[in-house]
Formats: C-alpha cells, structure tokens, sequence
C-alpha cells in the first residue's frame, strides 16, 4: 500500500480538526495535530507546555524550534512508517523547511496539502461556539452540532470547555497570524502541484466525502 502523507492547511474553524477525526477512521492514519499536543503539554506543565503557554494565550505561533522536534520526533515512529495525518503542521515557511528535510532525510516525500477554506465571519460564528472534550478533544458546536447532554460528550461522558483562545478578539488575532504566515503555505504547495482545495462552508459531511474521494484518487494514482 502507497503511503499517505497528508498535512491539513486552512484558517482557525476552517474544520481541519472535524475532517481529521474521519479520515483517521478511513484511512487508518496516525494523527498528529500540534494544537492539541500543545494544549496537552500546558495541562500537564511539562517543559514543552510552559514554553508554549504564553504564545497560545495570545493566539500567537510558539517559536519554531519549539514545535520542529515535536513534530520531527513523532514522523519518525514505527507508527508513521505508511503515512501520517498532520494538522496545525507546517504553520510558517521555515516549519514547511524543516518538514521536507525531515521527509527527504526518512527518503519519503509527501502525498498532498490539504487546504479547507472559510471565510472570516464563518470562522468566528463556528469558533465561539466551539465545545471541545476535555479528555479526547471530540469537537462540538452548541448550533450546529450539539451534544445529546449539554456540556457531556457524547463519545466518553467526559465535559465539554471552551478552549480559553477560542474567544472573539483572540480569533481575530489568530485570523491575522495566519493571513501573514500560514496562507503563504498555499501557493507554495501549488506550485508543487500537491495542493488539493475544499470548500470548508459547506455541511460536514460534503467536505468530508469530498476530500475521502480526492484521497482515494491520489492512492489509486499511486498505485499504478
Ligand atoms: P490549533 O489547535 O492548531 O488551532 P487552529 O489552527 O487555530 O485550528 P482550530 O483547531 O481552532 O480549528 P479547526 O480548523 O481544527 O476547526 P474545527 O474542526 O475545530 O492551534 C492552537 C495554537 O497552538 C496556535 O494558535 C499556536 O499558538 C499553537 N500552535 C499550533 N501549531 C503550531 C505550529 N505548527 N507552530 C507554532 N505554533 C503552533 O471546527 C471549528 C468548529 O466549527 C467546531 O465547533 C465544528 O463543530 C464546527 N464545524 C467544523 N466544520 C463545520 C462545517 N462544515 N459546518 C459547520 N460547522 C463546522
């Protein structure tokens, strides 16, 4: 079987982390997401999480050699030797550097960049109203997709927060961060032609069958 090396791009909210959840089940991909190792490394006060802490609170990017190795350390797993599924992963010019010298050292390249679009007022609509489970971040929105129990997640009972930069000037920050260093990632990839584009304001479920059959088309591709 081909590997699937996949990074996520979008905006804050765009659903990169709903989209994650399904493909990890479809195509059985270990998934890596930055924020949520970030986030889990602050509630456990480990060096990495005091670190990153204050950069986070403000909606800001926590410096590269910060976040390089984390990242660096975990492609390199057994787990990860068919593919990988990141998310919050490259976030600037010099991370996306650091990842294709990592690929090229481990003589693997990757399979696709995986850009969901949504506009800004979208994204805050979606953001505030975003419920995240405290023990395995399954995502909920309190309009669009409540759980059957307010504040109680449906998968494990565990409580539901608001992520604390989930908050509408914060959002607007990380709005801004990602304008100046994240969208630049785009072109980058297209000129590489490993840019795949979804609409992320459309239902759930369409993004998602919408970038399972894209997936499936680059592995069948790669098969021949
Ligand atoms: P991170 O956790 O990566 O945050 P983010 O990129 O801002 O992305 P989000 O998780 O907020 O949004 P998402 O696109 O996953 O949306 P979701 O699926 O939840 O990073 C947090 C912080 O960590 C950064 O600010 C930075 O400080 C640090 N960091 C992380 N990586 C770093 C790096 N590489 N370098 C430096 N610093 C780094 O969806 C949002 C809501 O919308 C949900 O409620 C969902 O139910 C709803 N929704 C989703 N899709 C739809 C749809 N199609 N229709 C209606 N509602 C929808």
């Amino acid at each position: 079987m081909p590997q699937l090396n996949l990074i996520l791009l979008g905006p804050p909210g765009a659903g990169k982390g709903t989209q994650a959840e399904r493909l990890v089940d479809d195509f059985d991909l270990p998934y890596y997401a930055t924020g949520d190792i970030l986030r889990a490394a602050v509630k456990e006060e480990s060096e990495l999480g005091r670190k990153a802490n204050e950069y986070m609170d403000r909606g800001d990017l926590v410096p590269d050699e910060v976040i390089i190795e984390v990242v660096v350390d975990r492609i390199d797993q057994t787990e990860a030797e068919d593919g990988f599924l990141l998310d919050g992963f490259p976030r600037n010019v010099e991370q996306a550097e650091a990842l294709d010298g990592e690929l090229k050292r481990l003589g693997r390249e990757l399979t696709a960049a995986l850009l969901i679009e949504a506009a800004d007022d979208e994204v805050i609509r979606r953001l505030s109203g975003r419920r995240v489970c405290v023990k395995n971040s399954h995502l909920y929105h309190v309009d669009f997709d409540p759980p059957k129990r307010e504040g109680v997640c449906d998968q494990d009972g565990s409580k539901l927060i608001q992520r604390d930069d989930d908050h509408p000037d914060t959002v607007k920050h990380r709005l801004e961060v990602y304008r100046e260093q994240t969208s630049p990632l785009a072109d980058l990839y297209d000129a590489r032609g490993m840019l795949r584009r979804f609409d992320g304001a459309r239902p759930t479920t369409e993004v998602h069958d919408h970038i399972r059959a894209t997936l499936a088309v680059l592995r069948r591709e790669s098969e021949l």
